[in-house]
Parts: structure tokens; sequence; C-alpha cells
């Protein structure tokens, strides 16, 4: 049975107008809105507890486990006001799924598919007043994770867990978002490896990425481009994104499930290749290949795709051994176009022909 998450609500909101003003330029991930939901779990009561509360501090024992060995999970996930004022959740039953497979590999108790959309939609309607108004690009970005609470300092699975959703306004991820970003092919750092954990949305991989995404700045670069499979030769992701190549001859090329996170956007470009005449295509893409490819014209355009950075464009690539730039440096024709298509869906200005947009 779906668990429901009442409403405790907060004694001191945000003032309108403060709000207003951060609405007008949220940014990414730097306000929160005024709730969060919360639950907890233990193996003899199970998840209990479940609220929407004030946003506050946790309480946390300097032994919980998770401060130690990172037994934690992550998603993200959008909700959009469409023209009519309403609010709506893009596909977040795959996040629901995306979350308990994550937690199988952390060793983490899973939530029912429903309880994670209810705890998500339940945040939103308290916080309806904080979804972004229609028309921009804008929109409320939620963010459920769960931890290892319990007090202990053996290496085993805790006994006492804890689950969050909280809510951020959101604007782009980038701030050159729309006109393209240059990748760093890092040949220092990889992000995962077969049977380790590059397909859970942990937050490990992301403490991991700070050392490259450092490497990547140093070299005027806005993202890492990792390599993965044997030799470390192949395409695997962009730590916060999924990667797309478009070649001369219509095939949308993407690397294969395995080591690289399965996204909800990734999934939807795929979905939507067919409507722009791509083929979709699933494979190992080496990366001498891809350099090759965007050297001789036989890759014409490349994006990334995430939950917080939509559909970016990627303009240039660089390396110790190369450089250069996609296209003549501007985003590509498919590229602009799955960016619409998307965006176009999400804010409801486009039918929803896939049944994608859940109703809070
Ligand atoms: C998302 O796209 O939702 C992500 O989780 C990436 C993030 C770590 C900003």
């Amino acid at each position: 049975m779906t668990a429901q998450f009442p409403l405790v609500p907060t004694d001191h909101p945000t003032p309108p107008q403060t709000r207003e003003e951060i609405l007008a330029d949220p940014g990414f991930g730097r306000h929160f809105t005024d709730h969060m939901a919360t639950a907890v779990w233990s193996p003899d009561a199970g998840w209990h507890d479940q609220r929407v509360g004030a946003l506050e501090p946790f309480t946390m024992h300097p032994g919980a486990a998770v401060l130690h060995y990172a037994q934690e999970i992550l998603e993200g996930l959008k909700a959009f006001r469409h023209a009519d004022g309403s609010v709506w959740l893009f596909r977040p039953e795959l996040n629901a799924r995306r979350f308990a497979a994550s937690a199988r590999r952390m060793v983490l108790p899973e939530l029912d598919e429903e309880t994670f959309v209810e705890s998500v939609a339940a945040l939103v309607r308290a916080d309806e007043a904080w979804v972004p108004p229609y028309g921009g690009e804008q929109s409320l970005y939620l963010r459920p994770f769960m931890f290892a609470s319990e007090a202990f300092l053996g290496v085993r699975p805790a006994q006492q867990v804890t689950y969050c959703v909280l809510a951020c306004p959101a604007g782009s991820y980038f701030p050159n978002g729309v006109t393209g970003v240059t990748l760093w092919v890092s040949t220092t750092y990889s992000r995962a490896s077969i049977g380790g954990t590059g397909a859970a949305k942990c937050g490990g991989n992301y403490a991991a990425s700070l050392a490259p995404q450092r490497e990547a700045l140093g070299h005027g670069c806005e993202q890492v481009l990792y390599l993965g499979g044997e030799g470390r030769r192949s395409i695997d992701e962009s730590g916060t994104m999924n990667v797309f190549f478009v070649t001369r001859d219509h095939q949308l090329l993407t690397p294969g499930l395995g080591t690289i996170l399965d996204g909800v956007t990734r999934d939807s470009v795929l979905t939507l290749a067919a409507e722009h005449g791509l083929e979709p295509v699933q494979r190992t893409i080496d990366l001498d290949e891809m350099r090759d490819g965007f050297a001789d014209g036989s890759m014409t355009e490349a994006f990334a795709a995430g939950t917080a950075a939509v559909i970016t464009p990627i303009i240039g690539l660089k390396s110790d051994d190369f450089a250069l730039t996609i296209g003549d440096g501007a985003p590509g024709k498919y590229t602009q176009q799955f960016r619409e298509r998307l965006l176009d869906i999400q804010s409801g200005r486009a039918a929803d022909t896939h049944g994608w947009m859940r109703r809070v």
C-alpha cells in the first residue's frame, strides 16, 4: 500500500517577496523550499514516520555510518508548471525504479515505486508556490536521497536509514548550457569499472568526480568525458550527464548500459530519436572512432543529456594529445531539436504522446 506523507506545515515560511526574488533568478541548487519529505527505516518497523515537515537540519550522531562509509544514494527529477497553472512531474516512476536499483547495489532498503512518487508529489504540493512560472526554462528540481543514519563503525549495512526529499527552484545547470560546453577527456581518471558502482546513483561517485572535474576546469573545460572499457579506450559518460553523437548517416549513438547511469533523459532521447529521423544505436564507442569521426565529418554533432543539464550541446573536446571543435562550435540542428522537443513536452506545449507526465 502506498504510504502517505501528511503535511506538518512550517511555522516560518519564506516571505512571498523573498520567494519571488529567488524565483526570478534561482540558479541551480542554491535555494531550498520551505519543506522536506522524510521517512525512517529500521529492520523491525520497516518504513515509518513518513511526513512532509519544515526544512530543518538533521540531528545526527557523529558515528552515523554514512559519514564514514558513504552508504548513500540519490535521485534527481523535476516538476514543471504548465500554462494553465497545473504542476507535473516528468517520468517519476523511472527515478523510483533507478532509486530501488541503487538501493540494492548499496544494500539500503528499497522504497516501493508508489511511495517514492507520493513522497515527491506530497512535497511539491506543500511547496507548490515554489514551482517557477510557466514560460521560462525553469523548474522545481527534486532531490530524493537515502542514507545510513545508524551510529555504528563496523562495515556492514546500516540498521537505521533515513529517507528525505528536498526541493530547489532551478534554472540552467551550466551558465552556458544552451550555447554549449567543452569536455575534457581525462586519461588520468576513470569514473567506473565493470562490477563497480558506476550504474548506481550514489554520492561516492560524485565525490570521486571532484578531482577529475578540477582537472577539466584547469584545462578550460566545463566537465569531464570519462573513458572506460578495455584499456580505457571507449566513451563512458560525463559525470552528471550521458553523452550522444549524431552521425552523417543519421544514427544517434550512445554508449550501452553497464557502467554508466541509466539516465531518464537518455531513455527519453532514445525514444524520441525516430521522430527526428534518427536511428538510435546503443553500443561501445571507441575514443579513436569519435576523434576520427569528427575529423572526417562522419560524426556531426555531440550533446549531453541529464535531468539537471537537460540537453547540453557539446561544442568541443580536449585531451592531452588533441583538441577539436565540433561542427562550427555552435549547437547542432538535432541537438536543438531534442532540447526543444523535450522542454515542450515537459512544459505542456507539445502533446504528451508517450504518457510521460504525471500531474501532481
Ligand atoms: C541530475 O541530473 O539530476 C543529477 O543528478 C546530476 C547532478 C548531480 C547535478
